[in-house]
């Protein structure tokens, strides 16, 4: 799998026209203040973006940054004038070709930002160990549209957990089904070039995340894909594709379930760019100001990481009250006995 990756990246694919999915992020979602940091990106390394969502999460100032395979470099060079200059970017790919581009412009994007932080490593994702990265030394570990074409997904997580400082997060944007992929589209070259062969069924990737010590991923957002190429939509039969943005946290003390402590946060208005509201992911869209109730795993995501000082926190984890709906989890038992004519619990 990983030379027919190399040579769909590293020859067949001359830039982002050449997809024939609608996969790549559609730049009318970007945020506003996220436009004039790609405005400064070499148009090279733009035109050979092949991702297909946005790894940028707030407050990166000074953060080591890692970018699983990070291709020509698009969102190294924007997460580089995020973390500025007391921070890193390193990104990982195993196609010298996509590395080659985002070598070339290194000196033209290090005189554009006033600082050189940056630095690309040739090397496998299911690999990382193999690479010259200290254990815990990564603040976000981030990836767009590469998992997927992985051969070995479970190595990659516990990769990244490895590497994560406690309270770091990987946040990745990637391709999931709506079902397992059958054998006929997972060994469909172009079909697995475009990131939809390799894709993961989402309900197996909460296990694999569950099982490299993820015990709580959140789904940031996510869109369906549209298979542009008839021919190759009729190839994917009745499998569904999404792109989905994930967040997991290398947290201590996360439930596998939401759990409800009674507690709550204030979100201080101070992460910069986000002066109005904080969104952890899709069920937690916290505006400034508002006295907001988390479960206890959302009260370990913002308490346990780099987000702690931007708010303030209510209440412990000295009673339980049951599970946490606001996450979207439901208790499985009817609340109403049905037919209740006698009342007692026996049946
Ligand atoms: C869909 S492109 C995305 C590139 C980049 N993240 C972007 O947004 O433009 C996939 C990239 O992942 C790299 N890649 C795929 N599998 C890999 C692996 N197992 N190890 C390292 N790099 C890999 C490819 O070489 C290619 O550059």
């Amino acid at each position: 799998m990983h030379e027919l990756v190399q040579d769909y990246y590293g020859r067949q694919l001359q830039g982002s026209q050449d997809l024939k999915t609608s996969a790549c992020c559609d730049a009318s979602r970007m945020p506003d203040w996220l436009k004039p940091l790609l405005a400064r990106i070499h148009p090279d390394v733009l035109a050979r973006y092949y991702g297909c969502g946005l790894v940028c999460p707030p407050l990166l100032e000074g953060c080591r940054v890692l970018d699983l395979g990070c291709g020509a470099g698009r969102d190294v060079y924007a997460l580089a004038q995020l973390v500025g200059p007391r921070g890193e970017v390193v990104g990982v790919d195993m196609t010298e070709a996509q590395l080659d581009v985002a070598r070339q412009h290194q000196a033209y994007h290090a005189e554009s930002f006033g600082f050189d932080n940056v630095r690309f490593v040739h090397g496998y994702i299911e690999q990382l160990e193999a690479l010259d990265l200290a254990p815990e030394s990564f603040d976000v570990i981030v990836s767009n549209c590469v998992v997927n074409l992985s051969p070995d997904k479970p190595a990659v997580l516990c990769g990244v957990q490895r590497l994560l400082k406690p309270g770091g997060e990987f946040y990745f944007s990637d391709v999931y089904a709506d079902r397992r992929v059958p054998e006929a589209v997972r060994s469909d070259p172009v079909l697995y070039g475009e990131c939809l062969g390799g894709a993961l069924y989402w309900n197996d990737f909460l296990r694999l995340a569950h099982a490299a010590g993820f015990a709580d991923p959140r789904l940031v957002e996510d869109r369906p894909l549209a298979i542009t190429d008839p021919a190759l939509a009729e190839r994917a039969g009745n499998v569904h594709f999404y792109s989905a943005t994930y967040r997991l946290f290398r947290l201590d003390g996360l439930e596998s379930a939401c759990e409800d402590y009674g507690q709550a946060v204030i979100y201080q208005g101070t992460v910069p760019n986000h002066p109005h509201r904080f969104v952890l992911d899709k069920h937690h869209d916290i505006s400034t100001g508002k006295v907001f109730p988390v479960c206890g795993n959302t009260w370990h995501m913002l308490h346990g990481t780099r987000f702690a000082p931007h708010f303030q926190f209510i209440g412990d984890f000295s009673r339980h009250y049951g599970l946490f709906e606001g996450c979207g989890s439901r208790m499985p038992f009817d609340t109403e006995a049905a037919g209740a004519a006698g009342g007692g619990a026996c049946c």
